[in-house]
């Protein structure tokens, strides 16, 4: 049998779909290895989102061609999103021998039986209806207790800063039937948590000659599989997030009650060159939805710093806003221009380094900050944890996460993973409760 290693960079979707390459790859006799050294087909799967994802994958190409160049016979493969950014281009100035865009991983086993040193291969098809929904994906997780769902692929916004339109192609939704079949499946091997995956989740919509189902009934039915399966869902779109979403996450236990819902900015000029179809308002209000049906809601964001045309009190409405909400936690960037983007074509990245990486700075300081004060303020509560296993810190502790997804940790007598238990918040820091 034929090795394959696979190296796999960007999104969780990034990680499912690396799932079901394996899948794939093992119906035409390749298994998986982790050592690089010892595969005959190295991959990697690729994030194009900013220009520093890329450049970290220049570098691992490189080892990939030093490899290739020690052991005759290896092939370098290359697929994902900067597969299908750049296509052709992977094959001329960089001399792998495979290229597959995220919708064409079903042609592998054609393109590897074609390929030859001298004959490199490329499928970067895109599809209107590619969801793998029939393939069930090698699960790679090592913790047994949580899985990945993926229900849609694509995306129909075009945020004007933002490659993955490009990259993967048009929003589709997949079968509802074989989401619900996929999250019985692992609950009967024994997962307790499924998060259900889509760049923008509260616009899935399935239809069948009989039935159409949203994002609020898929989430019913897969919350109804049992009470004891946790699930949980990202990511969700501001101008997307419904009521009725909002009341299912609040009329079911075992729905985790966390929203991510990425702003960008706190200032609806930047919001609306942005093309996020939403402004500070709307999102303010959103958030109050949110909270009134459920108080206690973990919320976390995405934010850019230093998008074109950004200006000093541009990004104080971004601080504003983030002290005005109190997100739990987020995810910082500093605007990075993307070619072929809107913003690349259309508007001018005139906001230096130096002053991005310093709002940057100041966004990530106040998040710091509000970060303590969110977890600060459940010290003293109790809260019902999924036990993942040891903690990374302190393998004498366990580890686990709270509905609104703050990560705890507390002491191991006795309780094993895959379990819940009740813990006390009695201490934490900006990222971990400390727990009894
Ligand atoms: N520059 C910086 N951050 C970006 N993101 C998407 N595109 C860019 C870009 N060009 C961020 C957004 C998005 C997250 C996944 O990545 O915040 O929500
Ligand atoms: Fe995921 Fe976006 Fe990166 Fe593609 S570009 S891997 S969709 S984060």
């Amino acid at each position: 049998m034929k090795k394959v290693y696979i190296e796999t960079y960007g999104c969780q979707m990034n990680v499912n779909d690396t799932e079901v390459i394996f899948a794939i790859l093992s119906d035409a006799g390749y298994e998986r290895t982790e050592v690089m050294e010892e595969a005959d087909l190295v991959m990697a799967n690729t994030c194009s989102i900013r220009d520093n994802a890329e450049q970290r994958i220049w570098g691992r190409i490189e080892v990939f061609h030093q490899l290739r160049k020690s052991r005759s016979g290896v092939l370098v493969g290359i697929v994902g999103c900067m597969a299908e950014r750049l296509k052709d281009k992977l094959l001329d100035t960089h001399k792998v021998d495979l290229v597959v865009g995220p919708d064409a991983y079903r042609s592998l086993p054609k393109l590897l039986a074609a390929v030859t040193p001298d004959s490199p291969q490329i499928d970067v098809l895109l599809s209107r209806s590619e969801t793998y929904a029939d393939i069930t994906p090698v699960r790679t997780d090592r913790n047994g207790i949580s899985a990945f769902i993926s229900i849609m692929r694509g995306c129909n916004n075009v945020c004007s800063y933002c490659v993955v339109p490009y990259t993967r192609g048009a929003e589709r939704s997949r079968d509802a039937h074989t989401i619900v079949r996929e999250a019985c499946d692992v609950y009967a091997r024994g997962y307790k948590e499924v998060t259900l995956l889509g760049q923008n989740v509260d616009s899935y919509l399935w239809k069948s000659a009989s039935e159409t189902v949203n994002f609020a009934g898929l989430l019913e039915r897969v919350a109804d599989i049992a009470p004891d399966l946790r699930v949980r869902f990202a990511t969700s779109h501001p101008k997307d997030i419904s009521d009725e979403v909002i009341a299912v996450m609040a009329s079911r236990p075992n729905i985790c009650k966390h929203i991510h819902l990425p702003v960008q900015s706190g200032s609806s000029r930047m919001l609306e060159l942005m093309r996020r179809k939403y402004d500070r308002e709307w999102y303010l209000e959103r958030v109050a939805a949110i909270r009134r049906a459920m108080p206690d809601c973990g919320l976390t964001t995405d934010v850019i710093a230093g998008f074109c045309s950004e200006t000093l009190e541009d990004h104080a409405q971004t601080l504003s806003l983030m002290e005005e909400v109190g997100f739990d936690w987020a995810f910082m960037f500093a605007y990075s221009d993307r070619p072929g983007t809107l913003a690349n074509r259309a508007m001018q990245d005139d906001v230096p380094a130096a002053e991005k990486n310093r709002r940057l700075n100041e966004i990530i300081e106040l998040q710091n900050r509000k970060s303590l004060e969110r977890y600060r303020a459940q010290i003293g509560r109790t809260l019902e944890v999924l036990v993942e296993g040891p903690s990374k810190r302190d393998p004498s502790q366990l580890c686990g996460r709270a509905s609104n997804n703050m990560m705890c940790v507390f002491p191991a007598s006795g309780r094993s993973k895959g379990t819940y238990t009740v813990v006390k918040v009695i201490d934490c820091t900006s990222a971990t409760l400390i727990c009894e």
